[in-house]
């Protein structure tokens, strides 16, 4: 059984994601045109993206590399900073103070970078720039669920979670919302309502698995999902919903060799009572048939949602109308 060790962290949520691909270009049609972001930056080697009110959200640099660039873990205010700073260092993590420059270029008032025991650059800080125009956003959505949820959540391939582990969650103070031990290590982290910001999945690989940013009505992510289907070969994984977070989404192909999950209707958890525990009931209720994967791990996973909808495994709606008319969350 795990447990959540201490309920405290400076983290609050997802502030940010940072990718290095060198097709900007195309970077800049997927974000704007088919996830619905606003395109605020484009010199030649950056591409900026907002999802709401802030100045930034999503940030694209071609400086020859791939992958994942940084993730921005926002705190509360300098001296939350500090203290987060000072635990790092105390566990012999290196931490640099970000530079005024740095702080610029993020958006933001001041922030630390570090590295997780993988080599992914971590990055935390305080009070972001806010934008002084409305959100326009790429094509006709509702809007992205940002927030005090953060952006969304992140998950990476790692070579091996039980090396990261008491990172994230002993040193970091990632709360674990649940996890799973088969077919492949898979955990899941909370820092507030959102029931995952971040999560591992033990594939043996180093590389970001998938972001996901989650829509203000179902409707987004259907009419995305059509726009998604017009690209060749657009579609990772089919549209489904999720077991643990309810998420329903569809996960695109992107430029770069990761995927983007677009998501509507995640439950809202109540971290100071969640209690971590292991799943059996496989990731999805139904769909999200994975297009990505080889023939037997993709109807492994097949057989997993098909055993669930034997069992008649369900979850309600996160729909407060739905909720209000019916007296059934
Ligand atoms: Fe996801």
């Amino acid at each position: 059984m795990e447990s959540n060790t201490g309920l405290n962290t400076e983290l609050k949520s997802l502030g940010y994601i940072g990718v290095r691909s060198p097709k900007l270009d195309d970077w800049s049609h997927l974000a704007t045109k088919l996830l619905g972001m606003q395109q605020v930056d484009d010199s030649k080697a950056t591409r900026a993206f907002r999802m709401d009110d802030r100045k930034q959200r999503y940030i694209i640099t071609d400086d020859g590399a791939d992958g994942i660039g940084f993730m921005g873990w926002e705190v509360d205010n300098p001296g939350d900073l500090n203290a987060l700073a000072r635990r790092l260092e105390a566990a012999g993590i290196a931490v640099l103070q970000g530079s005024r420059a740095l702080a610029e270029q993020r958006r933001v008032t001041d922030l630390i970078v570090f590295t997780d025991p993988a080599g992914n650059r971590l990055e935390a800080f305080w009070k972001p720039e806010i934008a002084d125009t409305p959100f326009v956003p790429g094509r006709p959505i509702s809007g992205f669920n940002t927030g005090p949820l953060g952006m969304g959540h992140v998950v990476m391939n790692v070579a091996n979670v039980d090396l990261l582990l008491p990172f994230y969650r002993d040193l970091l103070g990632f709360r674990i919302s649940d996890y799973s031990l088969q077919p492949y290590k898979l955990y899941f982290f909370h820092i507030n309502g959102r029931h995952h910001s971040f999560a591992m999945v033990e594939t043996g690989k180093q590389t970001l698995h998938h972001f996901m940013v989650e829509l203000g009505s179902l409707d987004d992510v259907g009419q995305g999902y059509d726009l998604a289907q017009l690209q060749d070969n657009g579609i990772a994984y089919s549209l489904g919903r999720h077991t643990n977070d309810y998420m329903t989404s569809f996960y695109m192909r992107t430029p770069s060799e990761f995927f983007i999950e677009y998501g509507w209707g995640g439950r809202v958890i109540d971290p100071n009572t969640w209690q971590p525990h292991e799943t059996f009931d496989g990731p999805s209720f139904w769909g999200h048939e994975r297009f990505n994967l080889p023939p037997d791990q993709r109807s492994q996973m097949r057989q997993l949602r098909l055993d669930a909808a034997a069992r008649g495994i369900r979850a309600p709606v996160n729909c407060a109308w739905f909720e209000a008319v019916t007296g059934r969350g």
